[in-house]
């Protein structure tokens, strides 16, 4: 059997997105079948719309979702109908090399469906990391599942499943921030003030956000950014520098994703400090960098992907904060809106109005 439900479907590079009817089939062997309840708007699904993560349209997007799990396969256990969940894009195989070393926030396999969804003419859809929840139902592998409490609201849970882990944990896991250090977030929108959170959380006793738009910084504030910086309006090096007694901050993180943006995270650090670079950029775009610097000014220089985290240690974790009143992960909810309503929170996104549109179903 399969199921004919609606999606948000961008079916080629910079169109704007439509709703089609997708097939969503049985799931089968390692699978779970998904009724999406809420999904947040990205910027990785702006990226995908235009083309600047591949070219496997039509893209099914939205990846950034909690629900109630429907169905599962023959041979799934741990997870049944009726189970409240948090989709990931990271379901560990636990056999690939960085599983097999112990470090599977890395893992290089992760699972997904391997049945396809598809258009009704039957063109087979790529889901946006491998999950497509831009729709009223979806197909995930089991393992993509993570069960949380049913006491945190499906619009404020979804968030963890991308944008929001991605950012809290680029200071919290990739970063380490610990309590005393200096950090620095370019770039507020969800991801960045996720960041100054989780910096927050872990202790930091600077927190400076940086971003263009002085709605961002004013947020960031309400995240526990302790000073702000609009690098529209002056050059947040030396601001920064400024802020750490001349020195540059422990962490610097670079939420926005361009080469511009990763200099300055770069040149802003203080001497051994660490970068973390969880922005994405596209593949147009280079660095240059003298090669003495990167050297002599030391310290790591790492990328984050999904915050380096373990869903199943991760997500409870983090809704049993919020749900203790200590992770205020409602504030990123600026707005709920319908399936019709995510190309007008691209542009919302793009004009800066909103730090997460949520689609609710
Ligand atoms: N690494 C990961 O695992 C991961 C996960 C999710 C998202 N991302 C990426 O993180 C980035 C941010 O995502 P988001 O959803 O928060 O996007 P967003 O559009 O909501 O936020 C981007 C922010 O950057 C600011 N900005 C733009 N240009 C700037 C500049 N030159 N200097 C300072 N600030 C600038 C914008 O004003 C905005 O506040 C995107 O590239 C997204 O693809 C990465
Ligand atoms: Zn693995
Ligand atoms: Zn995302």
């Amino acid at each position: 059997m399969a199921y004919e439900v609606k999606g948000v479907i961008a079916s080629g590079k910079g169109e704007p997105v439509g709703i089609s009817t997708v097939v969503v089939p049985d799931p089968g062997p390692g699978e779970a079948l998904v009724a999406v309840q809420a999904c947040g708007v990205c910027h990785t699904d702006l990226h995908y719309r235009e083309g600047g993560i591949g070219s496997d349209f039509p893209y099914l997007l939205g990846h950034e979702a909690a629900g109630v799990v429907e169905a599962v396969g023959p041979d799934v256990t741990g997870l049944a109908a009726g189970d409240f969940v948090i989709l990931n894009w990271r379901a560990v195989c636990g056999q690939c090399r960085a599983c097999l070393r112990g470090r599977p926030w890395y893992c290089f396999a992760t699972h997904n469906a391997a049945q396809k969804m598809t258009l009704a003419d039957g063109t087979a859809l790529s889901p946006a990391l491998g999950i497509g929840a831009f729709a009223e139902k979806t197909l995930v592998a089991a393992g993509q599942c993570t069960k949380v409490s049913a006491a945190i609201r499906p619009e404020v849970a979804g968030l963890l499943g991308c944008g929001v882990m991605a950012g809290l944990g680029a200071a919290l896991n990739t970063a380490g921030v610990g309590r005393g250090d200096s950090v620095a977030v370019i770039g507020c929108g969800g991801v960045g003030d996720a960041a100054v959170l989780g910096a927050s959380l872990a202790g930091a006793r600077t927190v400076i956000a940086v971003d263009v738009d002085d709605r961002k910084l004013e947020w960031a504030r309400q995240f526990g950014a302790t000073h702000t910086i609009n690098s529209g309006a002056s050059d947040p090096v030396e601001q920064i520098r400024e802020l750490t007694e001349g020195n540059g901050a422990d962490v610097v993180i670079e939420a926005v994703g361009r080469p511009e943006t990763y200099q300055q995270a770069f040149y802003a650090r203080d001497l051994a400090g660490t970068v973390v670079l969880v922005g994405v950029p596209t593949p147009d775009m280079r660095l240059e960098l003298p090669l003495l610097d990167v050297f002599g000014r030391g310290g790591a220089l790492k990328s984050s992907w999904y915050g380096d985290c373990l869903p199943s240690r991760d997500f409870p974790m983090l809704v049993d904060l919020h749900l203790q009143g200590r992770l205020p992960l409602d504030k990123f909810v600026s707005e709920t809106i319908a399936l019709d309503g995510v190309e007008e929170a691209f542009a919302k996104m793009q004009r800066g109005e909103v730090l997460r549109s949520v689609v609710v179903l």
